[in-house]
């Protein structure tokens, strides 16, 4: 189904199921330990043998030679393969990093054996009998030394590879020169890591030169595609099973060592091979979100309208790395007829740096949204009214070119309301309850919404019960449910009466988890295949297919009326469709907004501090669930709180690895850090997104929320951190 003008009135729109708050479908597996995920695959996969990873222990430099004679004579060993005598692995498209093979280090902890035995604890006892000689050569680890030499960069991603590294609008340097009020701050945030509960995992099976990996993993088809191109094997020739995934972030979006090493591995032994990624390891062996140097200038006239606006980030990589796209919402939130946006990409020998927790917008809006609370406060306004001001219906780079829908100024509106932002003080450093100094912040929410064709294959059997496959992922986030809501409501059965199955490249492909827009393309792909399975039925049957109605399991066309059972019969009937999108996100700019509000007090004497409140209002089109909704909004405000208050992957300077890299000592909130959450979604659909309405919301729900804590710590202290996290040691 092609998806070409606004949507009109349409099977969804009955919201008989879509738009209500059903538990999701698979909890029940989730809450009693009972999902099976790709480590424990024991259901499917017998026999497996055991696969245990070795890091590299420099950064940067070269394996001179590697002693496995002991490892290999090791109870219960197998094998063992390293980077001097294994394959030199390919690369994929979707990462830089090298995977495995030969003898360059270009990051610490880089895969540089694999270990398989009987036994977990047999090949972990053997790898640590592998004795290494390296010759060690000098990198750069230090962003803020590399940023004064990096390189203007250009981000790719709405013009394509040939888009410029400097967008720029009108004069912004003369604007800003003339401006009467002016803001030249520079934000810093750290590397961080997504921390996910599951770590990388994956049971690796060949069937005579067909592989079928079980992992964790976010994108099937983007993955598939890689673990072909780095083993060298046709695509066909790959399955990836991936039906529950403990949190992804981001981290799983691609192939890691865990999953190419398996392979590896069950090719050396002849047998299926499992290999998880220790958690100690992670953290330098595969993705992070890069570190950011931002600078943010504003100009205003008096009354203050925005006149002149730049935002210049660096972030660093390894050779061939992508940027942390941290201009991207300035392109696009405030009016301002000069403006200035550009990246530079330092080079950097620290682990790839690569998408996590809303990418972009997540770290750029700590920095926007500060610096617009600081020209606010210059300018003595209050901060909601500062940026109803500086609101647009256009996009401001491009004149004309309209917003699909947009309702900042309500959220903003609506927020303060509620948050009662009139009892701010605006003058920080005012409110004292007992120990504690007590603020307000707020920031604007800001992240795009992609539209990404995905497709879906719908069965109906005699019995009238309703199976979609797709292999759109579920990473904690309630595909699984949307999906069923959505095929339930076209289909016109009830809930109970929906199969969802997900997650493995035999089925067609969907949209995958990412940059929230799993839910609103899945959905549209599901959407399409029905509607395909409705006309098949109603075809088959010799109905008007104007006047067919499917409701309560049955297909009526004026006084006909057969169930769906009946309808398809012993045979059933399959059909695959997808939803594919022509350009009305190019002619609409397709944006999601939110009013994030925090409350915070800061101990007067230790600097403690403890949220109070928060509140986040979203405009996200058509909310296709409210409960799975919000729990992806309280965990993406979770995912804000831990960036501006805790998170950050230290990286030893001298010898350019992320010390704290394990879950005891890289700090993220637990239950006790986050106090109540309130989450309002406005009631609203977006009829150019797709069939759907609906829009991403689970990354718009981290991207702002940092800036509102770091504005409510101000608000109550009356001292200004411009460098994330804000720990207590920053403003003592
Ligand atoms: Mo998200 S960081 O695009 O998985």
């Amino acid at each position: 189904m092609k998806f070409d003008t606004p949507a009109g009135t349409n099977p969804i729109d009955q919201m008989k199921v879509v738009g209500k708050p059903v538990d999701r479908i698979d909890g029940k597996l989730k809450t009693t330990g009972t999902a099976p995920y790709a480590y424990e695959r024991h259901d499917v996969v017998k026999n497996a043998a055991y696969g245990y990873i070795v890091g590299s222990a420099i950064a940067k430099g070269r394996i001179n030679s590697m002693n496995v004679v002991d490892a290999k004579s090791a109870p219960g060993v197998l094998a063992v393969i390293t980077a001097l005598d294994g394959p030199k692995l390919g690369k994929g498209n979707s990462n830089t990093a090298n995977l495995f093979g030969g003898p360059d280090v270009e990051h610490y902890h880089q895969a540089i054996a694999l270990v398989v035995a009987e036994t977990f604890e047999q090949a972990r006892a053997a790898a640590h009998l592998i004795r290494v000689d390296y010759t060690r050569t000098d990198g750069k680890y230090d962003l803020a030394v590399q940023a004064k030499s990096a390189p203007l960069k250009g981000d790719g991603s709405d013009e394509g590879s040939g888009a410029p590294p400097v967008h720029r609008v009108g004069d912004f340097e003369a604007a800003f020169a003339a401006a009467p009020v002016q803001i030249d701050q520079t934000y810093t945030t750290p590397d961080e890591t997504h921390a996910m509960m599951e770590p990388h995992a994956t049971i690796a099976r060949w069937d005579g030169d067909k592989l079928t990996l079980w992992t964790s993993n976010q994108m099937i088809d983007w993955s598939r595609r890689d673990v072909a191109k780095i083993l060298g094997i046709p695509k066909d020739n790959v399955r990836l099973v991936s039906p529950y995934i403990g949190g992804g972030f981001g981290g799983k979006l691609f192939v890691r060592a865990d999953a190419a090493l398996a392979a590896v591995g069950a090719k050396a032994v002849g047998r299926p091979v499992k290999v998880t990624l220790q958690r100690a390891l992670i953290m330098n062996n595969t993705t992070h979100r890069p570190a950011t140097i931002q600078r943010v200038r504003i100009g205003t006239d008096r009354s203050g309208k925005i006149t002149a606006i730049a935002h210049e980030s660096t972030s660093g990589n390894l050779p061939n790395g992508d940027l942390e796209t941290a201009v991207s919402q300035t392109r696009l939130l405030y009016a301002g007829a000069n403006r200035l946006v550009s990246m530079r990409l330092a080079l950097l020998d620290l682990p790839e740096g690569n998408a996590m927790r809303a990418p972009g917008e997540a770290p750029g809006m700590m920095a926007l949204e500060v610096a617009m609370d600081e020209a606010a406060e210059k300018l003595g306004m209050d901060p909601i009214e500062f940026r109803v001001r500086n609101d647009t219906q256009e996009d401001p780079e491009k004149p004309g070119r309209r917003f699909s829908h947009r309702n900042l100024t309500e959220c903003l509106r609506r927020g303060a309301d509620m948050f009662g932002w009139d009892k701010r003080m605006a003058k920080p450093g005012q409110r004292r309850d007992g120990r504690w100094l007590v603020g307000m912040g707020m920031a604007a929410g800001f992240r795009n919404n992609i539209v990404t064709k995905s497709a879906a294959r719908v069965s109906i059997d005699a019995k009238g019960v309703v199976t979609v496959r797709t292999d759109m992922t579920d990473i904690g986030t309630g595909s699984y449910t949307i999906i069923a809501q959505t095929a339930a409501e076209v289909m016109g059965v009830p809930l109970e009466q929906v199969v969802v199955l997900l997650g493995d490249s035999d089925f067609p492909v969907a949209a995958g988890s990412g940059g929230q827009w799993g839910a609103n393309n899945s959905t549209a792909g599901v959407y399409a295949a029905c509607m395909k399975l409705r006309a098949a039925i109603v075809q088959k049957l010799g109905y008007d297919q104007a006047r067919a109605e499917f409701t309560n399991g049955t297909v009526r066309a004026g006084n006909r009326s057969v169930s769906l059972g009946e309808a398809v019969g012993q045979a059933g009937l399959t059909v695959e469709d997808g939803i594919e999108y022509g350009d009305l996100d190019k002619q609409y700019q397709q944006s999601t907004f939110a009013g994030h509000f925090v409350e915070a007090g800061v101990d007067a004497a230790t600097g403690e501090v403890r949220l109070r409140r928060m509140l986040a209002v979203c405009s996200a089109g058509r909310i296709l669930n409210p409960k799975s909704a919000r729990s992806q909004v309280i965990g993406a405000m979770t995912m804000g709180a831990g960036a501006a208050l805790m998170e950050e992957a230290v990286v030893d300077k001298r010898f350019g690895f992320f010390v704290n890299h394990d879950l005891a000592s890289y700090e993220v909130p637990v239950h006790a850090d986050i106090p109540h959450q309130d989450v309002i979604f406005l009631d609203e659909t977006d009829d150019k997104s797709s069939p759907m309405k609906a829009k991403g919301v689970g990354e718009l729900g981290i991207c702002g929320v940092g800036a509102a804590i770091a504005n409510a710590i101000y608000n109550a202290t009356g001292v200004r951190v411009r460098e994330y996290p804000i720990t207590l040691d920053k403003y003592l």
